[in-house]
């Protein structure tokens, strides 16, 4: 790819929220585990961790852990990002993680939306997927072959950048 194709497909990544039923090779999520870790991290710390589920019970219950995760239950699998809360930069490190998996996955035609997880809801995916208190949980990724496929968006504003200074 170019370099004007990449800046395309990055701007063209959409949140994907509906999925056929194929299920999606190992080797495939183990590429995206590849991506994921090839993001920055803040002392190099690299304090994330990715659990990566299939099953139909643990997906359910992971649906219900607010309103808007419910997709998990349909998707063929779910990752979830957690860090290691003793590293200072464990979000920032794990969001990097998150976006670099986010358009590995897209360029290999899966679709994907990031499902934020605040402290209440922590908890709870802690105790489905018996993670240790230690590790925070930055956020559920349902995963699967697209079906539906959301046309590219503008986000681009040029008011939303400042040269030099600071101006309004
Ligand atoms: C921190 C964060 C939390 C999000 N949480 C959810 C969520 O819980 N459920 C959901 O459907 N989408 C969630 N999203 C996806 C956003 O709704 C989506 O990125 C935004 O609407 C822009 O659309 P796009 O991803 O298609 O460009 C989240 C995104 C981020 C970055």
């Amino acid at each position: 790819m170019g370099s004007k194709e990449i800046l395309d497909f990055i701007c063209k990544r959409r949140s994907v929220r509906r999925y056929q039923k194929k299920a999606i090779p190992d080797e495939t999520l183990e590429l995206l585990m590849k991506a994921a870790m090839a993001a920055p991290s803040g002392n190099n710390a690299q304090p994330w961790e990715f659990v990566i589920v299939r099953e139909s019970k643990i997906k359910e219950d992971l649906s219900r852990v607010h309103p808007w995760v419910y997709m998990a239950a349909e998707a063929p699998a779910a990752i979830i990002i957690l860090g290691d809360k003793s590293s200072e930069w464990w979000k920032e490190d794990c969001a990097a993680a998150t976006e670099n998996l986010l358009l590995a996955a897209a360029n290999l035609g899966l679709g994907t939306v990031w499902c934020g997880i605040k402290e209440d809801h922590a908890r709870a995916v802690r105790k489905i997927l018996g993670v240790p208190g230690h590790m925070g949980v930055l956020c559920i990724i349902p995963i699967g072959y697209p079906a539906e496929s959301p046309s590219p968006h503008t986000k681009y504003r040029k008011d939303k950048v400042h040269w030099d200074r600071y101006s309004k």
